[in-house]
């Protein structure tokens, strides 16, 4: 757990107007900064970011968020990734890795790697310029100068120690073990571990070189070499095509999973764009969350044989944690003896998207290669489905999505679905009612005093709360007030969002954050806003107590007041005659 307060202090310390534009190039118009949209593609922008508030909100899909989240969207990292990036774009250590160890002494070598990873990267590179065969086996493969730049494709020249000459003047080969790009034989003997091969780097989101694959030219064993899992490089957690689909993917909002490097490559060469693969390993859960995250579509492709059905059973175990009822897994198999490589090379792009578009939706390949292992006509066969797919069910956390798979299964095994949900230990979904919300044409008073303490939290501190009826906008105020002690002074709308994270009240805060990001209030207006709400508020009390007083008045006499109260009965009277609302 990072703490709290660390969290606040970061969003104290950073500008989300700097963090956002270091990836989409923002404009300044009035208090507030303007972009096209990063989540959604449009042509006039409607993506606003709000200095102030320290808070992002687009006006045509609705995204929004801190700092914090605009990480996890756009990089699609998770929230203590987000929260590492975010410390370190200023240099501090997020405080619950300062235990272990010197983390400042961590961090530089951390950099120290990934100079040593780059620097390699480049000779790779430059190599591949020199190297005739090199260049010419990418050419057979249908490969232009253009496709390799954009994957930064290299090669290794053959001999023990021709990396040595990436590093004159700095050769340290601790930290080129540690990186995996140089071996020690038993003897003590140092060599390359890549050696006259094509080098596919593995880039993250941050556009880091982390490790390499190379493949052999031509014919050979082992065909792929990759690098070992090292301090930089967890296989189970980064795809390879990441940062070359990141435009495609947002424009799509669709990811293409293949096996290869050289799928992706060639996939990319013939115009698709985004195609990401796995590092010859199985999809885990991190790549599928990490996707999902990112796309609201993903579509596993994989080759037609055994080993390829079996991938895509893998994926399919692995995506089921992260999949919500907005997002599409499907498959689809390519025809026998083909990779999508050679798929694309031979029939073309039109061919390959059509592949895409049949694939096979989630539910109907989970229930088909269920299907496969049974055998229907039994008893024993069609008990067997469902206890097959019992697991997978009950790791599905979309209720309409489950119910449909409840359906299907009843319908093939013969079970009524009431029997199915009762087996499998499912609750039958019951919907809860929505949220009433009604519509308002001018704000309640407790709306706007609940949008203007969205807008500096601190406000509410001042707001009587008693005095406003029960609503949500109460309850807002509320979670606000209770918060206010454990936040900074003075904090932002971002701040008091990410201590909410999670809450219960959540989509109502983001209602609000969007009506005011639309009403645009300028800064040095909120004050005198808020004075004029809180005097409506005073004033609305003394009415309903005038009226109070007016109607014991009328039914006791003037003599059935207490003394404090006709006091205040002639005060009142005298106010509200001269009040221009009445
Ligand atoms: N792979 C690996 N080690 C191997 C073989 C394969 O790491 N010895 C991984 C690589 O990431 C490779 C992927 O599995 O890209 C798919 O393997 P394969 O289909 O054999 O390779 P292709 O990418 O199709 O490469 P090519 O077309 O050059 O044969
Ligand atoms: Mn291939």
């Amino acid at each position: 757990m990072i703490p709290e307060s660390f969290i606040q202090d970061l969003l104290t310390r950073i500008d989300i107007v700097d963090l956002i534009d270091r990836y989409v190039h923002l404009k300044k118009a009035g208090a507030n900064y303007i972009a096209c949209c990063p989540f959604h593609s449009e042509k006039t922008p409607s993506f606003s970011v709000s200095p102030s508030k320290q808070f992002y909100y687009c006006f045509g899909c609705g995204a929004h968020g801190t700092a914090i989240s605009f990480l996890m969207e756009y990089q699609g990292l998770g929230f203590v990734e987000a929260i590492r990036e975010l410390a370190s774009s200023i240099g501090v250590a997020v405080p619950d890795e300062r235990h272990d160890g010197d983390s400042s002494q961590k961090r530089e070598t951390l950099r120290d790697l990934l100079e040593v990873m780059a620097r390699a990267r480049d000779f790779y590179r430059e190599a591949l310029k020199k190297s005739e065969k090199a260049v010419n086996y990418l050419k057979e493969r249908g490969l232009s100068g253009e496709t390799a730049a954009r994957f930064g494709i290299g090669y290794a020249p053959e001999g023990w120690n021709s990396l040595k000459a990436a590093f004159p003047d700095s050769y340290d080969y601790q930290q080129l073990l540690t990186v995996g790009l140089v071996l020690e034989s038993e003897e003590g003997r140092r060599y390359d571990r890549f050696r006259d091969r094509i080098i596919f780097p593995i880039i993250n989101s941050k556009g880091e070189t982390i490790g390499f694959g190379g493949r052999v030219i031509g014919q050979g064993e082992p065909k792929y070499l990759n690098s070992p899992e090292t301090p930089l490089f967890e296989k189970g957690r980064e795809l390879f095509g990441l940062p070359q689909a990141r435009q495609t993917l947002r424009a799509e909002n669709r990811a293409i999973v293949v096996e290869g490097y050289m799928d992706v490559v060639a996939l990319a060469e013939h115009g698709v764009g985004n195609a990401l693969a796995t590092l010859g390993t199985a999809t885990t859960r991190e790549h599928a969350q990490k996707l999902l995250r990112q796309v609201d579509a993903v579509v596993f492709c994989f080759d037609g044989d055994n080993a390829g059905r079996k991938a895509a059973w893998r994926a399919l175990e692995n995506t089921l944690d992260s999949l919500t009822e907005q997002k599409s897994v499907s498959f689809t198999f390519l025809p026998e003896a083909e990779d999508p490589d050679s798929f694309i090379r031979k029939k073309g792009k039109k061919a390959f998207d059509n592949l895409i578009r049949e694939a096979a939706p989630l539910s109907s390949f989970l229930i088909n290669e269920l299907k496969k292992q049974c055998d229907l006509t039994s008893a024993e066969g069609r008990a067997r489905l469902v206890a097959d797919a019992k697991p997978l069910l009950l790791r599905l956390s979309t209720p309409f999505l489950r119910l449909q798979l409840v359906k299907q299964l009843a319908a093939e095994s013969g079970f009524s679905q009431a029997e199915v949900e009762r087996l499998c230990g499912i609750q039958s979904y019951a919907p809860k009612p929505p949220l009433a919300k009604p519509k308002r044409s001018a704000p309640s008073l407790a709306r706007t005093l609940a949008r203007l303490a969205l807008q500096r939290p601190a406000l509410a501190g001042r707001i009587p709360l008693e005095l406003l009826p029960p609503s949500e906008e109460r309850a807002i105020l509320e979670v606000i007030l209770t918060n206010l002690p454990r936040l900074p002074s003075a904090p932002t709308y971002a701040q008091l969002r990410e201590q909410l994270r999670g809450h219960p009240l959540e989509a109502e805060f983001n209602i609000l954050a969007g009506e005011w990001m639309q009403l645009q209030l300028a800064e040095d207006k909120i004050e005198h806003e808020f004075l004029d709400a809180l005097t409506r508020l005073q004033e609305n009390k003394r009415k309903s107590e005038f009226a109070d007083l007016q109607k014991k008045a009328s039914q006791f006499g003037i003599t059935g007041l207490t003394a404090e109260e006709k006091e205040h009965y002639k005060a009142s009277a005298g106010k509200n005659r001269s009040d221009p609302y009445r």
